[in-house]
């Protein structure tokens, strides 16, 4: 995406050619950017340095290093993903995969860097139901099966030599740092460990790392991982070839032949180090949707995140969300009641229509037809609960044929998706953005740590359909079929807001599924709501990821303000919509996501960002503040 006017270059503009400012449409005074902080300076103190936004401090401290040492965003992101894949090992990590999307000021281009995981050559569409029968998801996400080719390696190698201005080696220092010397286990990682379903106790050499001697990790205790430490070191010292075609692609293709069982039940990897040798990061361009005057800039395929985030923006985008007079506003019963239905029905269509179109084509016009989008909105009734909405047909507004409407029984259930994940944006002070969405899928991954190398394997393959759906008798095209090569469809949904070609947030989120509701959430809370960055992240989320899903919502207050109302919880559930128990109970009690945000205030230029108590999400906004001169 190509900022449409001069404003994009602001940054460059000003240093260059001041007087190229004045061709810029300011907003009038009066025209907020949305989510700048209420007690927001207008102007003075230092010029902004750079913010970063992370779900770790220690990473974002590694962030914040390099801005400050004259690193661009894609420089402090490096940094970022690879000090979490130290100090958050349980979702991210140089064994996964993710979508970096990279706003450039100097030419006002906005693209993502995939570096989402592939399927080995070996793959086979049934390869997750053996004699048509699926795999207990416990079995098959923890075998060397799911193990997708890595992508975060060559991906982040890709932006930084492409974009960024240091060395692989430099950004991983203070990764190979931390993981030398150690840190202090936080509570969030203590609890994954507590409540990780069996899978760090399942592979020895995971064992070993996150329960020495038998005992889990506890919060405060110290974490050191030389073998990490190790295989950065090699990384820093022979690039990413050492991983792709060196030592470390033969131990990743050894350790994806393990299994939780013996002989393995699921299977095991069908990985080969010609697979690791012909991984290849993709370049592709955003989607860019418009919800009430603001330009949505998100996730491509192969993750469904735009796709379902801008069908569910233009479908609430007839309902006046924000506006409480008219019955709506934060918490109603109406928005509540708009949004779960925008969401059934965006997550309808993406059971059938999304996936890697490398492989199959995903009707992405069709999909996001201003025509398409209103006949499906019509269906949402403020007054019932629509029945279980089926995929629609977006072939006729995708200048292709209808081929009649697809049977329910041709409709994917959704395999099992994990919660994990994690998100973390960045600016700089040339007004450079990232927004980076990574992750090994599940929690844990597949459990398996590569042996020698400790970092933990994907298990990205099992985000694919288990059943093959493809039948073309009813039109089901099996977008997300497991293919050789192909990349498994993703909920990842890293975002950015702009106006007037000139971008204000960047944010996202883990979760599974429930990202792209995040996601949505953040969304209206920032245009329909006016909250400030750090409001649209504390409030309660509400979310439901199928058609005939269960809704869940969090809470309770004080922790999520302003709280879901029961009065409203109660109007859902009277509408008939699952999962929120008994009437008059406080059926929010979930927790979604953890969404690490950044915002630039258009009118004074400065930078904020917005972190998520739902992990230990920290800001670092530059220059730092001395001690004793204020927060
Ligand atoms: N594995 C999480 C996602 O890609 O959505």
């Amino acid at each position: 995406m190509r900022s449409a006017a001069r404003c994009g270059l602001r940054w460059a503009a000003s240093l260059l050619a001041p007087l190229a400012l004045l061709a810029c449409a300011l907003p009038a005074a009066t025209d907020r950017t949305p989510g700048v902080p209420a007690q927001a300076q207008r102007g003075g103190g230092p010029a902004p340095q750079g913010v970063v936004s992370v779900s770790h401090p220690l990473a974002a401290e590694a962030g914040a290093q390099m801005l400050e040492a004259g690193g661009n965003a894609i420089d402090a992101a490096a940094a970022i993903q690879f000090a979490l894949n130290v100090v958050e090992p349980q979702a991210s990590g140089i064994g996964g995969g993710g979508f970096m999307m990279i706003h450039l000021a100097a030419t006002g281009e906005t693209f993502v860097v995939d570096s989402r995981e592939r399927a080995p050559a070996a793959a086979t569409p049934d390869m997750f139901a053996p004699g048509g029968v699926p795999l207990p998801f416990a079995v098959a996400s923890t075998s060397g099966l799911a193990v997708g080719v890595p992508g975060t390696l060559a991906g982040v190698a890709t932006a930084l030599r492409n974009w960024g201005t240091m060395s692989l080696a430099r950004t991983l220092a203070p990764a190979i740092e931390l993981a030398e010397r150690g840190f202090r286990v936080n509570r969030f990682l203590a609890a994954d460990i507590a409540a990780d379903g069996g899978r760090t106790s399942l592979q020895p050499e995971t064992a070993a790392i996150f329960r020495p001697g038998g005992a889990p990790l506890a919060e405060g205790d110290w974490l050191r991982q030389p073998e990490l430490a190790k295989t950065f070191r090699l990384i820093a010292a022979r690039g990413p070839d050492v991983f792709y075609r060196g030592e470390i692609a033969a131990a990743i293709v050894e350790a994806q032949k393990r299994s939780r069982t013996t002989p393995a039940a699921a299977g095991v990897g069908r990985m080969t180090l010609a697979d690791l040798d012909a991984y290849r990061v993709a370049i592709r361009q955003p989607l860019v949707g418009r919800y009430r005057g603001v330009t949505v800039v998100g996730m491509p395929p192969p993750s469904s995140g735009g796709l379902a985030l801008l069908q569910m923006l233009a479908m609430l985008e007839r309902f006046p969300i924000g506006d409480v007079r008219q019955g709506f506003g934060f918490g109603a019963p109406n928005t509540l009641h708009a949004m779960v239905e925008a969401m059934r029905l965006a997550f309808a269509d993406r059971a059938v229509w999304m996936g890697d179109e490398d492989f199959v084509p995903v009707p992405k016009r069709g999909l996001l037809h201003p025509s398409y989008v209103a006949s499906r909105a019509q269906r949402i009734d403020l007054a019932r609960r629509m029945a279980a909405p089926a995929a629609g047909d977006p072939l006729p507004f995708d200048g292709g044929a209808s081929k009649g409407p697809l049977r329910e029984t041709a409709i994917a259930a959704d395999a099992q998706e994990g919660a994990h994940t994690t998100h973390f944006s960045v600016v700089d002070r040339w007004g450079n953005v990232v927004a980076y969405t990574s992750t090994i899928e599940n929690t844990w991954g597949s459990g398996i740590t590569v042996p020698g190398y400790g970092f933990l394997l994907n298990n990205e393959l099992t985000d694919f359909n288990f059943l093959p759906v493809r039948d073309p008798a009813t039109g089901n095209p099996g977008a997300n079929d497991v293919a050789p090569f192909k990349r498994p469809r993703s909920s990842m949904a890293p975002t950015m807001l702009f106006k007037d070609g000139r971008p204000f947030a960047a944010f996202g989120s883990p979760g599974g599924p429930t990202i792209i509701n995040t996601v949505l959430n953040v969304t209206l809370n920032l245009i329909d709501h006016n909250m400030t960055i750090e409001q649209a992240i504390d409030a309660p989320r509400v979310s439901v990821t199928s058609a005939a899903g269960t809704v869940s919502c969090e809470g309770p207050a004080p922790l999520h303000t302003p709280r879901i109302p029961l009065a409203a919880q109660d109007h859902l559930r009277a509408l008939g919509h699952p999962g929120l128990g008994a009437l008059g109970t406080d059926g929010c009690t979930a927790t979604i996501g953890s969404v690490q945000a950044v915002i630039i205030d258009l009118q004074t230029g400065r930078q904020y960002g917005g972190a998520d108590w739902r992990r230990e999400g920290t800001v670092i906004a530059l220059p730092r503040l001395r001690p004793g001169r204020g927060a």
